[in-house]
């Protein structure tokens, strides 16, 4: 069985909701899914994943800072050619998703599913979530082949 973590962090709440719908997509796709808040996240986490779906809203401009912190942590994990996927809420910029999916593909050469998913506030629709999970256990399941 394929493996995804999904780490994420919210203030209000609307992008843990949107974690948990992804949750559910990846579960649909059949895979098996780690989720958990990226303040108590650690590279540990990672070695044993086959994708890694990070999630963060938009707060000036950025990630939030616990986002930021795990991809340094990332660093200590090898991640080359693991799928990486990001989501995230926001009010009207949205810059937290691009910036993560930036960095999974740039810095750590991952396979990543792009367009990541940034939801506007309060208008998250439950069949793209789940829809954007399948997507990220489609693609975990060909990096196998
Ligand atoms: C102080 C503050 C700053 C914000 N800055 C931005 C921003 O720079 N860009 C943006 O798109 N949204 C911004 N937002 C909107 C949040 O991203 C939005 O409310 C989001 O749904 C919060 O997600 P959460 O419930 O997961 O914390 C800001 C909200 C607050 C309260």
């Amino acid at each position: 069985m394929y493996k995804a973590v999904i780490i994420y962090d919210s203030r209000k709440g609307q992008t843990e909701s949107i974690a948990r719908i992804i949750e559910q997509g990846l579960r649909d796709g059949g895979v098996e899914v780690l989720l958990k808040k990226a303040t108590s996240a650690t590279a540990k986490d990672l070695r044993d994943a086959d994708a890694v779906v990070l999630g963060s809203p938009t707060y000036h401009g950025e990630m939030m800072s616990s986002l930021r912190t795990l991809l340094f942590e990332m660093e200590k994990a090898d991640l080359r050619g693991k799928v990486g996927a990001a989501f995230g809420s926001y009010g009207w910029s949205g810059e937290a998703v691009p910036r993560m999916s930036e960095t999974m593909k740039h810095v750590f050469g991952m396979n990543v599913v792009e367009p990541g998913l940034n939801v506007l506030e309060r208008q998250s629709d439950l069949n793209k979530c789940r829809e954007f999970g399948r997507t990220i256990a489609e693609r975990a399941g060909q990096g196998r082949k």
